[in-house]
């Protein structure tokens, strides 16, 4: 068990693009998974991209059930997936505020696809394919863009709407990040 450093907005290395895992079910990648559940659940994060924690490799983790940072959030069934792809169901979008364990203390309003479907990989190279909506389509999307290079702050429209929780939130119970 170990809880690892994340990287903030600003390193160079959240910015690359991940490259795919090749092989599953190795001790590495356990390992690897191990270490992102104990950092994401430390924070209480919603989920973690491998490379926040600087590894450059396609596997996001997520899940949030009774999340204290995000209270009013529907269920996401934790999921741990690899070499992920996304297709997008309609063009039908909506804005939602979000943060990232690697913009701490800060939150942005998003617009992101209301519904999608997600194929990968688990852990033992087992196929997952799934359509999602709402909250649980938003976190896929979040995730997903980070192996891409891309933050949530690049994808908000109107910079008047990204803010310091306290100051957005005046007077609201939210956890820090
Ligand atoms: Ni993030």
């Amino acid at each position: 068990m170990a809880i690892k450093p994340v990287l903030r907005y600003g390193d160079p290395k959240l910015l690359k693009k991940s490259r795919p895992i090749k092989q599953f079910d190795t001790p590495e990648l356990h390992s690897l998974i191990q270490d992102m559940k104990d950092t994401m659940h430390s924070l209480n994060g919603a989920g973690l991209a491998a490379p926040q924690i600087g590894v450059n490799l396609q596997l996001v983790i997520f899940g949030s059930q009774d999340n204290p940072r995000y209270p009013d959030a529907d269920a996401v069934p934790f999921t741990i997936l690899i070499n992920p792809k996304l297709t997008f169901v309609n063009d039908t979008q909506e804005e939602g505020w979000e943060g990232c364990l690697s913009v701490p203390g800060m939150r942005g309003l998003v617009p992101r696809y209301v519904q999608l479907k997600y194929q990968g990989w688990d852990p033992f190279g087992k196929r997952i394919s799934r359509v999602a909506e709402g909250f649980h389509a938003r976190v896929v999307q979040h995730e997903c863009d980070h192996l891409q290079g891309i933050l949530y702050p690049m994808r908000i429209p109107d910079l008047s709407y990204f803010g310091f929780n306290d100051a957005l939130f005046p007077g609201q119970i939210l956890e820090e990040d």
